[in-house]
């Protein structure tokens, strides 16, 4: 019943929307501003930039890069889907005008954020994921979310991205090989 969950969504947007709009609104620019600065790149909110655009960039990456990742569609309508959420805090990196990597919060009315992130294949290897965490925890810990995510053992780097960005704490380990962490404030 995909109706139901696209409702679930738009309440849980409005919802979050009236609980954490403004310390978002106020915090967002400050923390993207710092991590551009340590990264060199530009940071976006995922609204602000054309769903075709972050589409190809998906399409731009190798199979075996969803192998682990798969939070959500790729194509262009499930983007501007995902844009229209106030609750879905995504954020899309540039070079230039080279979208090189992606993260995101799926974030809850009450309380929770589940991180997400990729980095475009030619950029991988470069603290980039590590970063993305950073941020990431600094925009959702600034709000006051408590943060999850579910990670492989398998995807090496992920984990380990997790784990350089900040402790983690093994919430249940589930029998793919899927860990189930809790991202804790240092
Ligand atoms: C996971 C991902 C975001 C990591 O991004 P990244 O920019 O390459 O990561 P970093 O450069 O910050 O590296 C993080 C750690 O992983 C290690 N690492 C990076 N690539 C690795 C690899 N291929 N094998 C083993 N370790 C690796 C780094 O040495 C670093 O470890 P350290 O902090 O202990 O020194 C990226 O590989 C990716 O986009 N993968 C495909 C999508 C995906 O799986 N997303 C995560 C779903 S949960």
């Amino acid at each position: 019943m995909p109706w139901l969950w696209n409702l679930v969504d738009i309440m849980n947007s409005l919802l979050f929307n009236i609980r954490y709009g403004k310390p978002l609104l106020t915090i967002t620019n400050t923390i993207t501003k710092i991590y551009e600065k340590k990264s060199g790149l530009k940071i976006v909110p995922m609204r602000d930039v054309p769903a075709e655009k972050i589409s190809s960039f998906f399409i731009a990456q190798p199979e075996n890069s969803y192998d682990f990742f798969k939070p959500h569609g790729f194509d262009v309508k499930s983007i501007k889907r995902l844009q229209r959420l106030n609750s879905f805090l995504g954020y899309v990196f540039f070079e230039g005008e080279e979208v090189v990597a992606y993260c995101f919060i799926r974030a809850f009315f009450h309380g929770k954020g589940f991180r997400g992130r990729m980095v475009g294949v030619n950029h991988r290897g470069y603290g980039l994921g590590t970063l993305m965490n950073r941020m990431m925890n600094d925009v959702g810990f600034g709000i006051g979310l408590r943060l999850y995510e579910t990670v492989s053992r398998r995807n090496v780097a992920s984990y380990r991205s997790a784990t350089s960005a900040s402790n983690v704490k093994v919430l249940k380990e589930m029998d793919n090989d899927d860990l189930y962490l809790e991202i804790l404030k240092d």
